[in-house]
């Protein structure tokens, strides 16, 4: 009897050595400790058993039957902790690796310049008036003083969608729709895209963006259109940049000029970048010319004024240096993001 139980005893250790899972576990359980079990079975055989012999016995029984129980106990234990380490693994997320960053999107160079612009002319008492970009020729061009004939349709390449109606060459037409609508006093500014069918380079793009300018009073005269735009310049590129006025011609205005600054790479002695003069060109102003006041139904006896259109990318591309009209359309992150 002592060699079935020590028998029992190693065949169940045997056999729990190599369970992987918890219903094999249970069947071993069964099979030795169980009712109907191997070890179960023997003791029930004890009766037959001399006095001596019996407690003997039993007490082997009894510490084949811990032993068995300990493994049994360990094993439950090991294969439920192997069952939560592979849930664990299964579930697991990875935290080292890098998260998707939100990149943060930023003002275009040319809203930030044109917003400037605004801030600047709101500032000394303008108002900001939008127009239509698509428009018809009498504003483009006719109430500018540049009839079908005029040389000046030749230097801006227009985009036609009929006879009379065009994509706008500039902003202009807005100074005539402003004074068929407001009475004098007008101090406004029109900001807005034009269009020209121009070869896109470095300094043209078929689309881009000028601000157009216009002060409709009593007793305007030349030197208040140098105040305003001298106080513009100098809020735009600093105080003490060197501003001149050369004579030029508009249809639209009367006198006429073209306002360049002091070259802001050479300071006025000329290099590359002005081309050897120490000028750069920003802007044409001029007084507002009595026909067009006329076809504007504005008395020229009574009133007068002056306007200015200026290219928002020309501004942007001399205030950061910019040498290529065309990456402001491009929109490569790389060169938005430096502004
Ligand atoms: N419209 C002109 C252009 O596109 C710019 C301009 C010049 C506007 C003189 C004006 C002005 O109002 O007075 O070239």
């Amino acid at each position: 009897m002592r060699e079935q139980l020590e028998q029992i005893g190693v065949q169940a250790t045997e056999a729990l050595k190599d369970v992987m899972d918890m219903e094999k576990l249970n069947d071993i359980r069964l099979e030795y400790l169980g009712k109907k079990g191997k070890l179960t079975g023997v003791l029930r055989g004890m009766g037959k058993l001399s006095s001596e012999e019996r407690p003997v016995i039993g007490q082997l029984a009894n510490e084949i039957r811990d032993q068995l129980e300990q493994l049994l106990t360990e094993k439950t234990e090991q294969l439920s902790a192997e069952k939560i380490n592979q849930q664990l693994a299964a579930e697991k997320i990875d935290i080292t690796l890098p998260g998707k960053k939100d990149l943060l999107g930023q003002e275009h160079p040319l809203n930030l310049v044109l917003r400037e612009m605004e801030h600047i002319f709101v500032g000394m008492g303008f108002e900001v008036i939008e127009g239509p970009e698509i428009e018809l020729d009498y504003y483009n061009f006719e109430a500018l003083n540049i009839p079908a004939d005029h040389p000046a349709r030749d230097t801006q390449d227009t985009f036609y969608v009929t006879d009379n109606i065009l994509l706008r060459t500039q902003t202009s037409p807005v100074q005539i729709r402003t004074m068929e609508k407001q009475k004098p006093p007008i101090r406004m500014i029109s900001p807005g895209r034009v269009f020209r069918s121009d070869q896109p380079d470095a300094t043209h793009s078929p689309m881009f963006h000028q601000v157009e300018g216009l002060l409709i009073d009593k007793t305007v005269s030349f030197s208040d259109l140098k105040g305003i735009l001298i106080a513009f310049v100098e809020q735009m590129f600093g105080k003490g940049r060197g501003v001149r006025f050369r004579p030029h011609h508009f249809p639209f205005t009367e006198p006429s000029a073209e306002v360049d600054i002091a070259c802001l790479k050479c300071g006025g002695e000329g290099c590359r970048i002005c081309s050897g003069t120490g000028w750069l060109e920003i802007l044409g102003a001029g007084m507002v010319h009595p026909r067009v006041l006329e076809m504007a139904n504005i008395d020229p006896k009574e009133y007068s004024g002056f306007a200015f259109g200026m290219g928002v990318e020309r501004i942007a591309m001399l205030k950061y240096g910019i040498d290529d009209i065309r990456l402001f359309f491009e929109n490569d992150v790389r060169f938005l993001s430096q502004f």
